[in-house]
């Protein structure tokens, strides 16, 4: 009998090391043959510890399990949730970049390509660099920390770029708030990134590659290093990847913890050891990034996305989506809903489908008021645009930006005027210091809410104004979108600034 229990963190937050002990030990307490394996999370956070027990025919759900309730699992006395894939928050997902996580063992690499891995890897090997480069461009993949520039372009002027090295570095600094989908692929299945990155460094021309990873996932961290030092040892990276001849390998790089980090030229500043502010573009990282040389700066999901690619073919990947926005997106459902976790799917569910549907609503009960898309710098899209179809360009149409696709809901309760005034808190906190906007504008912002909350109402057109500078003049995403949040509260949500103002009076 095999039993899964999730490593992942999210579910180790919620007892699943405990729960993997207490079987173990019940196990061996009715002298049964257990295969305990520790794999990735399925996504349903609300389900975790999720265990799977496969008895030789199939794996069967039970969730969320307890200590306690690991007697009557061994009895058949737990309600089974029966197939995973019949779960029908599962049952509705697309799932390509996440097919294997939380499927196979994700140290175990004989599992990983049984599951279809190094596939691509072993198609890219036979290509040329411009071949791999325009298949990563046909499938239409858009970077996925954020921004949506298209992948294949990026790696287009690396590859064109001339010079004795060059780097493909994965942004792992998943800063935003409510976000998770980096974490749970490096946790579940990380040598799905190893693969990725070793294909962009193919397929560019650079034969080193770094994760730069954030010192608050030790979990991630561990697993990452692991699966590194396997897949050298079993030949994947190295100076003759897969018997290719060809050479590419690979680290990770823990930061110390700065949430501008993320942002690419200050993670680079951070990867070579200086202080992790905000360097001015151009030149871009792709022209003179790491050490000066041509650098790939993805974030996770873009680079784990490419095996698939390349696996399945460009044609595969592009027939799923929405107007400019093709594949899928991996949407991480957070904040008061009922059903949370990653549900990956391809772009252009509504976030109406999304949240009144999949994700069943709030936790409390009450009416949603609005989801904040994009994480703490994304704006809060009140229910009444909640017809939007999720894609970059739909997204913003409707004064919203898809981000990391992270979606924070919050019922009638919350207060906009004090998330306003936590968006403002937020960025002076992290601000790097480097341009005027951001620095002072933040705290100035902050000022400018508490007179709005005082009750004064001229403070509501200096917020406008102030909102505007720093939109138009912020170096980087964390001052020049910060006013997103303020802005989408102010506009779609007057009343709480109103009441607040009332209440003073
Ligand atoms: P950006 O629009 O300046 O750049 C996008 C990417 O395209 C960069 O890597 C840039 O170097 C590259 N690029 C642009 N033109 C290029 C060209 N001609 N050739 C090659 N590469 C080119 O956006 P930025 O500042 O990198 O990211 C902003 C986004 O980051 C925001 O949309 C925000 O949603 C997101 N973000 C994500 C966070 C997370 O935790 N994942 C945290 C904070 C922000
Ligand atoms: Fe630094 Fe803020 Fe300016 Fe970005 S916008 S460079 S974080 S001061």
């Amino acid at each position: 009998m095999k039993i899964y229990v999730p490593m992942d963190s999210a579910a180790k937050a919620l007892g699943a090391d405990d729960v993997a002990d207490a079987i173990r030990r019940e196990a061996e307490a009715r002298g049964l043959d257990v295969t305990l394996i520790r794999n990735g999370s399925r996504g349903m956070i609300w389900l975790e510890p999720l265990v799977e027990i496969d008895r030789g025919d199939g794996r069967e759900a039970f969730g969320p399990v307890s200590v306690e309730d690991v007697p009557a699992l061994f009895d058949g006395r737990m309600d089974c949730l029966g197939a995973v894939e019949d779960i029908p928050f599962f049952a509705r997902q697309t799932r390509l970049t996440f097919a294997r996580c939380g499927v196979i063992d994700p140290l175990d690499l004989a599992d990983y390509e049984a599951h279809g891995g190094l596939a691509g890897l072993r198609r890219a090997i036979a290509m040329t660099a411009p071949e791999i480069v325009a298949e990563v461009t046909d499938s239409g993949l858009r970077g996925r920390g954020g921004a949506g520039f298209p992948t294949g372009i990026k790696w287009k002027t690396v590859m064109e770029a001339d010079a004795p090295q060059k780097y493909i570095v994965c942004n792992a600094d998943e800063g935003d708030s409510g976000t998770f989908a980096d974490r749970m692929i490096m946790e579940g299945d990380p040598f799905t990134l190893i693969e990725g990155m070793t294909i962009a460094g193919l397929g560019v021309g650079a034969t080193r590659g770094y994760v730069y990873l954030r010192s608050e996932y030790p979990d991630a961290i561990t697993v990452m290093n692991e699966a590194i030092r396997i897949a050298r040892a079993k030949g994947v990276l190295g100076g003759d990847i897969l018997g290719s001849g060809r050479a590419f390998d690979m680290q990770v790089r823990v930061g110390a913890g700065a949430y501008v980090c993320g942002e690419e030229t200050s993670l680079l500043n951070s990867l070579e050891g200086k202080r992790g502010v905000v360097r001015a573009k151009p030149p871009l990282p792709a022209l003179e990034g790491f050490l000066g040389r041509p650098t790939v700066v993805n974030n996770v999901i873009s680079l784990a996305t490419v095996p698939v690619v390349l696996e399945k073919g460009a044609q595969h990947y592009a027939d799923f989506g929405t107007g400019r926005s093709r594949g899928t997106v991996t949407l991480q459902i957070a904040g008061n809903v009922a059903r949370g976790g990653l549900f990956e799917t391809a772009f252009g569910i509504t976030l109406d489908e999304v949240v009144n549907d999949l994700a069943g609503g709030t936790r409390t009960g009450r009416p949603v008021k609005a989801v904040q898309v994009g994480g703490p710098l994304g704006a809060y899209i009140p229910v009444a645009n909640f017809d939007a179809p999720l894609g970059y360009e739909e997204l913003d149409a409707k004064g919203g930006l898809l981000g990391h696709a992270g979606l924070t809901v919050f019922d009638d309760s919350a207060d906009m005027l004090h998330m306003a005034r936590f968006a403002m808190e937020f960025c002076a906190v992290e601000s790097c210091g480097k341009c005027t906007p951001c620095r002072i504008g933040s705290v100035r912002g902050v000022e400018t809410i508490d007179r709005i909350a005082r009750g004064d109402a001229d403070a509501i057109p200096l917020l406008t104004d102030l909102c505007e500078t720093m939109t138009d003049g912020s170096l980087c995403a964390l001052g020049g979108f910060t006013p997103l949040p303020v802005m989408s509260a102010l506009t779609h949500f007057p009343d709480d600034f109103a009441t607040q103002k009332e209440a003073a009076e």
